[in-house]
């Protein structure tokens, strides 16, 4: 077996583990495996560790985490064992296997509070338990040491599972009037194109030249927007009539504090792996053509 090509995906029924599958055929040089929480439990080390019992990979990479933001204020215990503990056992496990393990991480790593865009070696200070536990896991990976990296990414959507445009596209469909915050800015990311740069990261030269150690990176679609914007936009592209309404933040409340302000400086990865990464609109264009096609 050619280890050069073997990697694997954990997190197959994500939305990031989806968006791989789906342009796996334009990668056909490489082996891809995807597995799901029945092969391995994230929540349990035993599993794990059962897993990797004579399996081998050259990449690994982790899609899979805790996402539910609002819920992880109330199982704490569940979002640090996956999205901390497991993740320090598959960071140990790609060093020992000499792996490369590429990780993703979040925006919410931060408190919202800056005025321009976050770079990788800002100050860290999560709002809520989702946040602390992914930085959590940034701080074991980046502990142990693998080789590889972490993209910190935010707002992802795609054609698969739960995300805002597929809510949008539901409620406006549905309702005459939708109130959505507008004090919360950021970039959506379309996992479709995140996919595509880790797949071209994996074979970039960089990695193997450059990276012997862990290195950080931020990952968002170019230009800026809030959450009511991005409503708007999915509607207008879409031909939905439903009203929108901005309200701020403090008229929605939720379990989990979100950050006012969400942008990632993605100068590095950019420059590092020689990305072109697509404008918002253009992107969230192509999601809508594939949902309705
Ligand atoms: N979604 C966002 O807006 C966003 C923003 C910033 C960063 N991120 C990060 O980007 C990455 C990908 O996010 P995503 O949106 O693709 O996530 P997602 O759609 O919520 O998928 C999460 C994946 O993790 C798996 N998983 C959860 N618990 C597990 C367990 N105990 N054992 C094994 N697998 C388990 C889920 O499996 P099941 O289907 O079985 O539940 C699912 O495949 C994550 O690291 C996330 O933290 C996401």
């Amino acid at each position: 077996m050619d280890l050069n090509k073997t990697i694997l995906i954990i997190g197959a029924t994500g939305q990031l583990g989806q968006s791989i599958k789906a342009i796996q055929s334009g990668y056909k040089h490489y082996q891809l495996t995807y597995i799901t929480r029945k092969d391995c439990d994230l929540a349990s080390v035993d599993s794990i560790n059962r897993f990797f019992t004579n399996r081998q990979f050259k990449v690994i990479i982790n899609c899979a985490a805790y996402t539910a933001v609002d819920k992880a204020e109330s199982e704490a215990d569940l979002a640090g064992l996956i999205n901390q503990q497991a993740v320090q056992r598959l960071a140990e496990i790609a060093k020992q296997q000499e792996a490369i393990f590429i990780h993703l991480s979040t925006d919410y790593v931060f408190n919202g509070e800056s005025f321009e865009p976050y770079k990788e070696a800002d100050l860290t200070n999560p709002q809520g338990v989702y946040g602390q536990t992914k930085l959590n896991g940034e701080q074991a990976v980046q502990e142990i040491n693998p080789r590889g990296l972490i993209i910190r990414t935010s707002w992802v959507y795609s054609e698969y599972g739960h995300n805002f445009v597929k809510t949008m596209l539901k409620l406006g469909r549905e309702r005459d009037e939708l109130k959505v915050i507008f004090d919360q800015i950021g970039t959506p990311t379309y996992a479709l194109d995140l996919a595509k740069a880790i797949l071209t990261i994996v074979s970039h030269p960089s990695l193997e030249q450059q990276h012997s150690n862990f290195r950080l990176y931020h990952y968002s679609n170019e230009g800026v927007c809030s959450w009511y914007d991005f409503a708007k936009t999915i509607f207008e592209l879409s031909g939905i009539s439903c009203q929108l309404k901005p309200i701020e933040t403090k008229d929605y409340p939720t379990a989990a504090k979100r950050p006012h302000y969400s942008l990632l400086n993605k100068a590095q990865i950019k420059q590092s792996f020689d990305l072109k990464i697509p404008y918002w609109k253009d992107s969230l264009q192509q999601c809508l053509n594939n949902l309705n096609n």
